[in-house]
């Protein structure tokens, strides 16, 4: 962040800035081609985008690749809080605008999924007769693909089933991760049907510095957390990969289904493998995509192959799904319907989601009602002024403000949230009131969580993990 403030990027001419942009971005896509460390690649993302605030502060235009500036004059900055040095303060700032605004709607255009709008939400709640999840009204879940088929199937009294996934990297799950459970625990009790959760062991072991045993330790330990959701036992069938593979009749059919109808080119093009990732990598996409075919899981659903699937998720898991729609038809299945969630924002702030690998940017399921209040007291990204006077004065910006963020996903209330965004706006709610509430909000939740995973028994696991009927006839 120093380096972009102190940069010469307020003294450049337009000109010069436009070819730091472009020189900023040939280093990202050089880092990327060179397998860089995530870090190094997100630090040489994170100066582009500022870069690109620059510039646009500069002279009024979007960077565009190849178009230098035409006109070089300035905005016009309308009153102190946009002033262009305050624009530099934090880049996390602008960045984080366009990447809750812009950044989803292009999502939806750059991978031909359609928006969530208001009038798909309306049949939900129509067709269902249930008032929708926050998620729905509050654009966490944005995107869908063929949700309406799904709508159609359940007004039709026509079967489907939900499919979701966890890749089980560690032992500690975060907060971002619960946000598809959440939502799909919903989606099972509004529309009563089954679910089948997969936790991809082998992926993790494939990508990860992990043995075998660790990757499966680790899947069995996150069943207890998604278990701790409040899944239905009756309804839900969770499995590890590395187990299931081997045991069932239909899986393992359907992954060689899917692996005889996709080449190597088309994978690289989806997921940027090269000649030297090793072929378990190559090929895991169809272990991912068989579970989006209801003869997959013969135990639940006999000999249908029709029962169509409904796959929550968020946004980054979509290339699987649209390999494994392009394959489904070609193969004589159904292509999976989809919801993508928008990501968990990190602490730092909505530029990054949140890690597992850096404490400091996630609050873990495992963390403390302490840990949880100094690190959104550190850690969490504001939105307010510098000094009270300021903010009183010209109020703070929920748009960044990454505690207010947190509330628009886990504060259920809606007139407490409108509440709260009016006051911080105004400025008559400071930020460290805004953060107390949502301390008061995530403490109480993270230690139900605790609770509810603490009653878990190895028991309870092994028969969520065991291949049965569940309660539908099929
Ligand atoms: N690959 C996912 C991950 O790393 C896990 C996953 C497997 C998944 N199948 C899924 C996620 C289906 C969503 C839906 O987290």
């Amino acid at each position: 962040m120093a380096d972009i403030q102190n940069g010469d990027s307020c003294s450049s001419s337009p000109l010069e800035l436009f070819e730091r942009v472009t020189a900023q971005g040939e280093k990202v896509r050089s880092l990327k081609a060179g397998k860089a460390s995530t870090d190094e690649i997100d630090a040489a993302v994170k100066l582009l985008l500022s870069l690109k605030v620059t510039y646009k502060t500069a002279t009024g235009q979007d960077y565009k690749a190849g178009s230098p500036p035409v006109d070089f004059s300035p905005v016009s900055n309308n009153g102190p809080t946009t002033t262009q040095d305050e624009d530099f303060v934090d880049p996390w700032t602008v960045q984080t605008a366009s990447a809750k605004g812009v950044d989803y709607d292009k999502l939806i255009v750059r991978f031909g999924s359609s928006k969530i709008d208001k009038e798909l939400i309306n049949r939900i709640e129509r067709v269902t007769g249930k008032t929708p999840h926050h998620f729905l009204r509050r654009g966490i879940f944005f995107s869908h693909r063929d949700m309406n088929q799904i709508l159609d199937a359940y007004e039709n009294k026509k079967h489907f089933y939900l499919y979701t996934g966890r890749g089980p990297s560690s032992e500690a799950m975060h907060l971002g991760h619960l946000i598809p459970f959440i939502f799909t625990k919903w989606l099972q009790e509004i529309f009563n049907v089954p679910l089948v959760i997969q936790l991809t062991d082998d992926e993790k072991y494939l990508w990860k510095d992990l043995t075998i045993e660790k990757a499966y330790d680790y899947a069995i330990e996150n069943a207890k957390d998604i278990i701790a959701c409040g899944f239905d036992i009756n309804k839900t069938f969770i499995f590890s990969d590395l187990d299931y593979l081997g045991m069932s009749s239909g899986y393992y059919k359907n992954v060689v289904k899917v692996q005889k109808h996709v080449t190597f080119n088309q994978v690289k093009g989806i997921f940027g493998f090269t000649d030297s990732d090793c072929i378990g990598k190559i090929s895991f996409p169809a272990i991912q995509a068989a579970p989006s075919f209801s003869s997959s899981f013969p135990q639940i659903f006999k000999d249908k192959k029709d029962i169509q699937c409904l796959i929550p998720c968020a946004i980054d898991q979509d290339p699987y799904f649209r390999m494994t729609r392009d394959v489904a038809p070609r193969i004589g299945y159904l292509k999976p319907a989809l919801l993508h969630s928008v990501f968990f924002p990190a602490l730092q702030g909505a530029q990054t989601k949140m890690s597992a690998s850096d404490p400091n940017s996630s609050i873990f399921l495992t963390d403390t009602p302490k840990q949880i209040k100094t690190k959104i007291n550190k850690h969490a990204f504001s939105g307010g002024k510098d000094t009270i006077e300021e903010h009183r004065k010209y109020g703070g910006n929920c748009e960044v403000d990454v505690s207010y963020m947190y509330l628009t996903f886990f504060l259920e209330d809606d007139d407490k949230l409108e509440q709260m965004k009016q006051a911080y706006s105004s400025g008559a709610l400071l930020t460290g009131e805004l953060k107390k509430v949502l301390i008061e909000t995530l403490q109480p939740l993270i230690a139900a969580h605790q609770q509810r995973r603490k009653q878990i028994t190895d028991e309870m696991v092994k028969q969520f993990m065991t291949p049965r009927k569940l309660a539908f006839d099929f």
